[in-house]
């Protein structure tokens, strides 16, 4: 018999090597190698190397689009996400942390889907445990949803030739392995085999495949990194699991944007989907509070009003506590240093904590005026109105700079009903105010905001 052979590979990026490495050469990761038997059958080498009849060339202008009708599935903001539904033939990724509800939310799709034959491949749970959260998500949709409890790759093929679906749902990659290699499934090269493997049969049949992939913080598990680049789509869940908010993102797709964003709300019966997320995300609050402002950004393409609230007080130790929930830690000591050095606020004496409600996690820069505005508020202990937002970065020497597709935002807190919103003076320069019945403050150094606001 001959010897096994073993590959060492990266843990974190999947970098192959013949012998093991201290550093990755690709990632640049420490401690990250680790070795797998492999021993590549002889038979799937010739099969990948034979010419369907559709690989013939052909003039751009001739291929035909026609064909590539995509699947909707009833779920409007997971079809905003593809971009109109599942292409065939196409293989997708969904990852997540686990128990954020990756199973749900597919589980969920797959009932819906009116009028299409879906198999359901589960490595993770029984059949019955299937049945127990179909039963509690309470949705009895046209589909015909098979499922079964299975993690070969070469059973799950014999199933689908049975079954013969228009969709098939894999959870998750990190529990199926294929008889074609030897190492344990959840392995680099297991997760780089099968995914092939389905890949291979999305393109020869037509059927898309939906995979579900394990994010793990501490990289037990290989992540779905490896796959990135085999699939067409990568999908991520995220969102606190304290909170219900669930925001799923494109990360990568061959057949439509990726600034998209879907929103739902976890429930007991499953997932909700939420269509107006700014107004659902602004707490009511009746009484005006000092240290809340509220921002105008945006996920993706996605109009997002979101609450910052901050809270500054004396400081009672001699080093005064920093602490931000949603905001980038860093950005909020730039931010900090910025009012304190170059406006004057003499901030560093005082504790300051920073929420953003909701449990969201936010990017986009123009949430910065908002962050500054909370602090001062809470600092002077004077409430902003409730019905004012704002939309701006903050630069280093305290000035208010222009963020991208602000007419969007405008238009939004107008239509929200909003009295004011504060923008950036460069943003303002080029835009037509009577569009909107919203006041548009401008403002070029945080001095501005703070005598508009306080003074
Ligand atoms: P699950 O889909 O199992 O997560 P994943 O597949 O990503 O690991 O969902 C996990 C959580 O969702 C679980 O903690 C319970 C919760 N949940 C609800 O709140 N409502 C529901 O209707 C369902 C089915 C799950
Ligand atoms: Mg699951």
């Amino acid at each position: 018999m001959a010897k096994a052979k073993t590959y060492y590979y990266c843990s974190e990026c999947g970098y192959q090597s013949s012998s093991w490495l201290g550093k990755c050469p690709e990632c640049g990761k420490w401690n990250t190698f680790t070795e797998e038997v492999v021993q590549a059958a002889t038979s799937t080498k010739s099969k990948t190397h034979t010419l369907s009849e559709a690989s013939k060339p052909k003039l751009i202008r001739e291929v035909s689009t026609s064909e590539t009708k995509r699947i909707p599935t009833l779920c409007g903001e997971f079809d905003r996400v593809l971009g109109g539904g599942i292409v065939p033939g196409s293989l997708l990724l969904l990852g997540g942390e686990p128990g954020i509800g990756k199973s749900t939310l597919l589980l969920q799709t797959a009932l819906s889907i009116p009028g299409r034959k879906i198999l359901y491949v589960s490595g993770e749970e029984s059949e019955q445990q299937i049945k127990m959260r179909a039963d509690r998500l309470n949705q009895e949709g046209g589909a015909e949803c098979y499922v079964v409890s299975e993690t070969v790759t070469q059973r799950i093929m014999e199933h689908v030739e049975a079954v013969k679906p228009d969709l098939l749902i894999v959870d998750s990659i990190q529990t199926i392995c294929t008889e074609a290699i030897d190492s344990s499934a959840g392995s680099i090269s297991q997760i780089r085999e099968c995914t092939a493997e389905f890949q291979r049969y999305a393109k020869e049949s037509g059927v898309p495949v939906l995979l579900v992939g394990h994010i793990t913080k501490d990289g037990t598990l290989a992540g779905p990194k490896v796959m990135e680049h085999i699939v067409d789509c990568v999908l991520q869940f995220e969102g606190d699991r304290n909170y219900g908010y669930r925001l799923l993102r494109s990360l990568k797709n061959r057949f439509g944007s990726t600034a998209e964003i879907g929103i739902f709300e976890m429930h007991g019966d499953g997932l909700r989907e939420v269509a107006n997320p700014s107004e659902f995300l602004l707490s009511q609050r009746d009484e005006n509070l000092s240290g809340c402002a509220i921002a105008a950004t945006l996920e993706g393409a996605r109009p997002m009003f979101i609450e910052v609230q901050s809270l500054v007080s004396s400081a009672v130790y001699g080093t005064p506590q920093r602490n931000a929930n949603g905001f980038d830690f860093r950005r909020l000591s730039m931010l900090l240093a910025v009012l304190e050095k170059r406006c004057g606020f003499k901030l560093g004496a005082k504790d300051v904590f920073l929420n953003i409600a909701g449990g969201i996690r936010v990017s986009d820069p123009a949430i910065d005026l908002a962050v500054a505005c909370s602090i001062l508020s809470s600092n002077v202990d004077i409430p902003i109105s409730p019905r004012y937002c704002f939309a701006a970065e903050m630069g280093l020497s305290g000035e208010v700079r222009s963020v991208s597709r602000v007419e969007q935002r405008i238009a939004e807190a107008d239509r929200l009903g909003f009295e004011k919103i504060f923008v950036s003076k460069y943003n303002a320069r080029s835009l037509n105010k009577k569009r909107f019945g919203i006041e548009i403050v401008e403002v070029s150094v945080i001095e501005d905001a703070f005598r508009a606001l306080f003074a």
